[in-house]
């Protein structure tokens, strides 16, 4: 198994879960982020630090799409494994539906 991001990362990217994974296996696109599913040691520890509760063990159901998404992009975009700031306006989009078809993109982040 491993742990996933999920489209409540999407316009937040509040970053609080790369600053506590222990193998560094975020990677950051330009308005989420994945994990990689084979670094990933699923210690579990970064799901409960995501205040968006974006994070989800692939145990879950319904996840298969997104276990799809993290895996196609982790070995796309940059690796990030310190905190920044979230997206300027990330309380505005938490919690909200639909944001993978409104506003997902391929674009890799910057550092
Ligand atoms: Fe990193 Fe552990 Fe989260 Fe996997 S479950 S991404 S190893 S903190
Ligand atoms: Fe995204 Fe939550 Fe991490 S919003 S960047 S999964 S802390």
């Amino acid at each position: 198994m491993t742990y996933v991001v999920t489209e409540a990362c999407i316009k937040c990217k509040y970053t609080d879960c790369v600053e506590v994974c222990p193998v560094d296996c975020f990677y950051e696109g330009d308005n989420m982020l994945v994990i990689h599913p084979d670094e990933c040691i699923d210690c579990g520890v970064c799901e409960p630090e995501c205040p968006a509760d974006a994070i989800k063990a692939d145990t879950e159901p319904g996840l298969e799409k997104w276990l799809a998404l993290n895996a196609r992009f982790a070995v796309v975009w940059p690796n990030i494994s310190d905190k920044k700031e979230a997206l300027s306006d990330a309380e505005e989009f938490e919690g909200l539906d639909g944001k993978f078809e409104k506003f997902f993109s391929e674009a890799a982040g910057s550092q």
